[in-house]
């Protein structure tokens, strides 16, 4: 990694499917700092066994997701690629930390009570302890910047209050990460329902749009977006949910600021719109379907990626990890501490 410049981490779990709430919210940001930070990323497939998944299906979809964020614009000469389970480090951090994070805090957290809702079946210790697997991705790293959408506030919050306890018992041992939120897009939310964010897993396929779905897919979601009976392209996120999604949707792919958007559409009907929006839509990801299917069309290339940035993901996670160790007093490896506590 190059010496002055900080470090950003961030990472996404392999459920679902990758949507452009995904793209806007988060990895659009990531693909844009590789010049300024030194970046890692993980693909975080050991959050997503929190859910069951059918192994056979998970191995592909890993796969994709893999794929899918090499080809919004991942540059592997410059940031560090890999899949989170290749780098051991992180289930050996996740524990340690386990013993400085209080049970009623993770209880606290709003995605821990959302997955027990939705999955009442399986309320596993895995469920629980996400947060903690999730500061260990970040402090491995001695991360600075953490870009994500906001519904990972509450995770790097409690991330920055582990790594402060942490250092208050034993001096300073890891960086404190802020998180980044994008002013625009921090929240994308779903096509038939304007008021929540748009899922990876929605049970509506019209809902969530995928960053590799076909033109035509794309354009019949957009035309079936659920909008108002105002008939006014307005950005007004209470009375108007839906065209405010849309505009934000097509300011964030664009550019072009919400207010001109409103301009530009004064005398535009609904159909009009929801059509331009998606016609943006298809043409930004255009580059992005286009590089997947090169990189997922060449397995033994992908695998390359995979080996090299768990290589260099664990080169990098190792040393923190020995430092932290030290820190709580456990025996070394490697130095004679052994012979130190006899002399
Ligand atoms: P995940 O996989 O749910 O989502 C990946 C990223 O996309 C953002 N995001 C959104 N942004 C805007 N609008 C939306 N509708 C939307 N949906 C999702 C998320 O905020 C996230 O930034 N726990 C994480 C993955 C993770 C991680 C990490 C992230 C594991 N370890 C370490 C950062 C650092 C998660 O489940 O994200």
């Amino acid at each position: 990694m190059v010496v002055d410049k900080k470090i950003l981490y961030s990472g996404i779990q392999p459920t679902g499917i990758m949507t452009i709430g995904n793209y806007i919210g988060a990895v659009s940001n990531w693909a844009k700092m590789q010049d300024e930070y030194n970046c890692i990323f993980g693909l975080a497939d050991l959050h997503a066994i929190t859910v069951r998944q059918d192994p056979i299906e998970y191995r592909k979809r890993a796969t994709s997701f893999f794929a899918q964020i090499l080809a919004c614009g991942l540059n592997v000469e410059k940031s560090i690629v890999y899949f989170q389970s290749h780098v051991h480090q992180h289930t050996e951090l996740q524990w340690i930390l386990n013993c400085y994070a209080y049970v009623g805090e993770m209880q606290r957290m709003t995605q821990f009570k959302d997955k027990s809702a939705k999955h009442e079946e399986n309320i596993n210790m895995g469920l629980l302890d996400y947060p903690v697997l999730m500061a260990a991705d970040i402090l491995l790293y001695r991360a600075d910047l953490v870009p994500v959408g906001i519904d990972q506030k509450q995770h790097i919050e409690i991330t920055r209050d582990i790594a402060c306890r942490f250092n208050s018992i034993y001096g300073d041992t890891f960086t404190v990460p802020d998180g980044y939120f994008p002013t625009l897009g921090a929240k994308i939310n779903g096509l038939q329902t304007p008021t929540a964010k748009m899922g990876k897993s929605d049970a509506d396929p019209d809902n969530a749009v995928s960053i590799i779905d076909e033109p035509d897919v794309i354009m019949r979601k957009f035309r079936k977006a659920v909008t108002d009976c105002d008939r006014k392209v307005k950005f007004d996120l209470s009375e108007k949910p839906g065209i405010s999604n849309l505009l934000t949707i097509m300011s964030a792919l664009t550019g072009t600021p919400i207010c001109e958007l409103e301009n530009d559409f004064a005398n535009a009907d609904y159909k009009t719109f929801k059509e331009a929006v998606g016609s943006v839509v298809v043409e930004s990801f255009k580059p992005v379907r286009e590089n997947y299917a090169r990189y997922i069309s060449d397995k033994s290339h992908l695998q390359q990626i995979a080996s090299l940035g768990a290589e260099r993901a664990s080169y990098e996670a190792e040393k923190t990890l020995t430092k932290v160790k030290r820190r709580i007093g456990l025996v070394d490896k490697a130095r004679r501490t052994i012979v130190a506590v006899e002399k």
